[in-house]
């Protein structure tokens, strides 16, 4: 069976909808089908072979929209290889990587029938202009940044197509 992945994503400001697309765009040149979705315009899971979620982390949590997707999608998402990107980091520093990495484990602590095939950390972007009350108030002066990075989206997407070819051949 050729793999066909849905690309399901959760953003606040926008940034995870582009990590998204640009995901879905790498695993298509890699051979594997993949649309893209925001998650709460999923009507159906039937028609695909795995599933990747695409949340951020805001204040330690995954996108609140990603976690309901998890708990109203628990029985489809349970038969399906499912993998997690998450960006986070706003600065290519080794400690925002490593702490978004232990929040996403917290994270994950909370859903135990959840045993992702694939997680990567990402590069998120920080853009204080969109930020809104209490944020506006409290982190606005934290300069713009954009930590994304496509070359590392790339290489995740071409070691995740591998993975699912195999998987659902
Ligand atoms: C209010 C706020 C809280 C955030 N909290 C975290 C956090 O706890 N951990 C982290 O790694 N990134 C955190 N981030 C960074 C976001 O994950 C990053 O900006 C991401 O790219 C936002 O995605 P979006 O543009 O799709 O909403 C936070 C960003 C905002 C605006």
């Amino acid at each position: 069976m050729e793999a066909r992945v849905l690309v399901a994503y959760a953003t606040r400001y926008g940034s995870t909808a582009e990590t998204a697309r640009k995901l879905a765009e790498c695993l298509e040149r890699d051979g594997v089908h993949a649309e893209v979705r925001p998650v709460g315009e999923v009507k159906e899971l039937r028609p695909y072979s795995a599933v990747v979620v695409a949340a951020a982390l805001y204040i330690g949590k995954l996108h609140k929209e990603a976690r309901h997707f998890l708990a109203v999608w628990h029985d489809e998402l349970s038969r399906v290889p499912v993998a997690l990107l998450v960006p986070g980091p706003v600065e290519a520093q080794e400690k925002q990587f490593q702490s978004a990495e232990e929040q996403l484990d917290r994270e994950l602590a909370r859903v135990p029938w959840l045993h992702p095939v694939a997680r990567k950390v990402v590069g998120g972007k920080w853009d204080p202009t969109k930020l809104q009350f209490p944020f506006n108030w409290t982190l606005k002066k934290i300069p713009a940044s954009d930590a994304r990075d496509w070359n590392v989206v790339g290489a995740w997407a071409h070691e995740l197509a591998e993975k699912l070819q195999t998987m659902t051949h």
